[in-house]
């Protein structure tokens, strides 16, 4: 089989540094199923922005859907707004490939001491998919007489009853391979249009997954539920907004954000999928070498997953869970003092 190739976007702050240490883990794990992926870089970042004009060169977006999948660090840089970094590569990377699906687990790994008292290893175990291509997120809206009295800011959520949909179906194939169990988000007490929507069709689609437990939880209650019971939780759908607050905390439920690993997914395959940390690039850590690279290490396990490499990716997985169980090498995230390029070393050394 050809060498995937992918497209490495390290980007700002602390996404190159652990997107440089996955890369290490991936192609120590490769090596030993006699595989490999062709890596590409692309020096899209702030940096570039700043050099160039353009956080992505016009022609960037047609060289991106060439590859096989891409790794992105993350992007956004105290000094740089939001609209070059959120609104100029990430947000748009993952409306124009129809990234709609947004995995992202959370797992209680043996040896990591969670927030929570009394959690046993394992124990919280859920998978949010959040849909990632419209709802709350849609740039739709805008600013009516800026500077003046009557400043006005319009952000209007767009959701379609075939976004929620393809998200609630894959929640619930997703749910057949699990514990068959699927809490739905959503705040159709107060968002009564969008989110009426959102429940309407969580309704229709549940009638064709007899064999999976179904129910729905206001988003705020829910948060509740995510810190006084995680392990109530299996499969969870939310939008675009609820899906990225809700993940934060799951993150950290399950010990720190520098765990948690994402998958970008275009289901249909017309399109790359895009492997991404939860994180974000962490100016208060930039540069001191101390990032949590195994977030970035996971996300290269599920990328390597869809890749159709499952050898490597199960021997990253149990390599990650055996280093964080030793509770030897740790990052300061985990209580510990390793660095960066040490916890990584830890997880090429468990590699079997
Ligand atoms: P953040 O996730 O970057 O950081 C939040 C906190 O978590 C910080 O204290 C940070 O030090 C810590 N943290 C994050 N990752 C860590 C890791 N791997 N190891 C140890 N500690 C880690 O969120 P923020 O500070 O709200 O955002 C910073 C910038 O990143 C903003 O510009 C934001 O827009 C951007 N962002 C980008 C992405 C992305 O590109 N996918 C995701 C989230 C945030
Ligand atoms: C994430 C991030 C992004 C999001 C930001 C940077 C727009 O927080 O991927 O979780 O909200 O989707
Ligand atoms: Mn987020």
């Amino acid at each position: 089989m050809a060498a995937p190739r992918i497209a490495v976007i390290g980007g700002d702050g602390i996404g190159p540094e652990v997107i440089e240490q996955a890369i290490r883990v991936a192609d120590a794990a490769l090596a030993a199923s006699r595989a490999a992926c062709e890596w590409h870089r692309m020096p899209w970042s702030s940096a570039y922005y700043l050099r160039t004009g353009h956080i992505i060169p016009e022609d960037g977006w047609d060289q991106l859907r060439a590859f096989d999948a891409i790794l992105l660090g993350a992007v956004g840089q105290p000094g740089v707004p939001d609209t070059v970094t959120v609104h100029g590569l990430l947000l748009p990377m993952r409306r124009k490939f129809d990234l709609y699906l947004n995995l992202r687990p959370a797992y209680l790994f043996p040896g990591v001491p969670s927030p929570l008292q009394g959690k046993a290893p394992g124990s919280i175990d859920m998978l949010v998919y959040r849909e990632n291509t419209e709802g709350e997120y849609a740039p739709v809206g805008g600013r009516l007489y800026p500077g003046t009295p009557h400043e006005t800011a319009l952000h209007t959520a767009v959701f379609t009853r075939r976004g929620c949909e393809r998200i609630m179906r894959a929640a619930f194939d997703g749910a057949r391979k699990r514990r068959k169990s699927v809490t739905s988000i959503t705040k159709s007490n107060a968002q009564g249009f969008t989110l009426g929507l959102w429940d309407d069709t969580f309704t229709a689609v549940t009638k064709d997954y007899p064999d999976i437990e179904a129910r729905s939880l206001l988003v705020d209650a829910a948060a509740m539920d995510f810190v006084r019971k995680p392990e109530a939780f299996d499969v969870v759908v939310a939008s675009n907004l609820f899906g990225d607050i809700l993940t934060d905390l799951s993150a950290i439920v399950t010990g720190s954000v520098g765990l948690a690993a994402s998958a970008n997914i275009n289901p249909e395959r017309v399109f790359p999928s895009m492997f991404e940390p939860v994180h974000g690039s962490a100016p208060d850590i930039a540069g001191k070498g101390i990032a949590n690279p195994l977030a970035a290490i996971l996300s290269v396990k599920l990328m390597l997953d869809h890749l159709g490499q499952p050898a490597p990716a199960a021997a990253i997985q149990s390599a990650v869970s055996a280093v964080l169980n030793a509770g030897k090498v740790r990052t300061p995230d985990l209580g510990g003092t390793a660095t960066t390029a040490q916890m990584a070393d830890a997880v090429i050394a468990a590699l079997t």
